[in-house]
């Protein structure tokens, strides 16, 4: 019989946990392995509400199983490491991003690229390999190998950058990976969320000249006045979206729910990439013609690997890029939840979990 979750380690553990498909998250006892030769045990301070939490908490995905404790942008302090641990010591500030575990043998983990292992280990809602549920950052410790720990930039405020290490990875490895990070390149970012508002400061940061494509009129002045975009497009304005023809190099598509793509292809300039990072429950409409006259391609990503996400927080830490947050308690988790669910935030909820989570 398999152990409770409260026992089946030695560390006693704290957080929040959804136990059904209510999502409706609560406190939750549960422990964490004891930090092993290569582990990093970081007490957390920070936890950012990511998208994907909302549809796992709520089985949008089918393979929730509860408890669930979500949270995979977590940032905090590191209090114990293992004896071969090198990269860390006590007391650093280091992150933990949507991995933490891979096989380490494969070709895309020998490349860097342990997000495409097939062997890789979610934050939470997964099977580690000793048998037991990751739990992820709604709780005030974790224990992970080193491998998987980011060092985060002293720089950095670690609230506003905890962000970073999902949605801050989301945008830039594409970025990196497709060529769209050269100076005066023409990006576009279509949706201005979580994902989309960190798309155009690192945008800007490579110099590139950024447009801002969005359902609602009412984003404009924020994209270009806060957020240092060049340009707003309005999708829904057939006008406007003509104007732009074949102006673009390249789009970054941060919408998660079902749209049409053919205007953005439109969009596209001969060898222009349309990068969907979004991932809508049914299949978009790709019509292949407009993709022949012009060589365009269309393409996707999914977070980045570990040399990558450290290389994307050095740049970050260089740049002074963080995200746009809205800090909350940890008992404003369900509410919260719900807003993301309505789009009613700018744009990030971060969890105070070090001075808000309380037993
Ligand atoms: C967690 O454990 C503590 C101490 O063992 C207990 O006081 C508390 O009620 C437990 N909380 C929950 C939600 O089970
Ligand atoms: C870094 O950015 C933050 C806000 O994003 C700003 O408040 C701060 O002044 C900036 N620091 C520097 C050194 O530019
Ligand atoms: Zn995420
Ligand atoms: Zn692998």
């Amino acid at each position: 019989m398999s152990k409770s979750p409260e026992e089946e380690h030695p560390q006693k553990a704290f957080g929040w946990a959804a136990r059904d498909a209510s999502g409706i998250l609560s406190p939750f006892n549960f422990s964490r392995r004891a930090n092993e030769d290569d582990d990093v045990t970081v007490k957390i301070l920070y936890c950012g509400i990511c998208h994907g939490d909302l549809h796992y908490v709520k089985n949008e995905f089918g393979h929730s199983s509860y408890p669930l404790v979500p949270g995979h942008e977590i940032t905090g302090i590191v209090t114990a490491v293992g004896p071969k641990v090198e990269k860390f010591k006590v007391g650093d500030h280091a992150g933990v991003a949507p991995l933490v575990r891979s096989c380490r043998a494969c070709n895309n983990c020998n490349q860097g690229l342990e997000n495409y292992c097939p062997g890789a280990v979610s934050a939470f809602n997964a099977i580690d390999h000793d048998g037991t549920r990751t739990y992820g950052g709604y709780s005030d410790i974790i224990v992970v190998n080193q491998h998987y720990v980011i060092r985060f930039p002293n720089s950095l405020p670690l609230d506003k950058g905890t962000p970073l290490l999902c949605a801050g990875i989301t945008v830039y490895s594409p970025m990196k990976y497709y060529g769209l990070c050269g100076p005066g390149t023409r990006l576009g970012v279509v949706g201005l969320g979580g994902l989309g508002h960190v798309a155009v400061k690192f945008a800007k940061a490579f110099g590139m000249k950024v447009t801002v494509i969005s359902t609602s009129p009412s984003k404009g002045k924020e994209a270009i006045e806060r957020l240092g975009a060049d340009s707003f497009l309005v999708s829904s304005d057939s006008e406007q979206m003509k104007a732009a023809m074949g102006t673009l190099d390249g789009i970054l598509d941060t919408v998660s729910a079902f749209h049409p793509i053919s205007p953005l292809i439109d969009l596209l300039t001969t060898n222009g990439k349309l990068i969907l990072l979004g991932a809508p429950e049914k299949p978009l409409e790709l019509s292949v013609f407009p993709l022949l006259m012009g060589r365009k391609l269309v393409g996707g990503s999914g977070i980045g690997g570990m040399r990558e996400i450290q290389e994307m927080m050095d740049f970050a830490g260089a740049h002074n890029i963080s995200a746009d947050t809205e800090i909350i308690p940890m008992d404003y988790v369900n509410t919260a939840l719900d807003r993301l669910a309505r789009g009613d935030v700018r744009y990030r909820f971060v969890i105070d979990v070090g001075t808000t989570l309380t037993t």
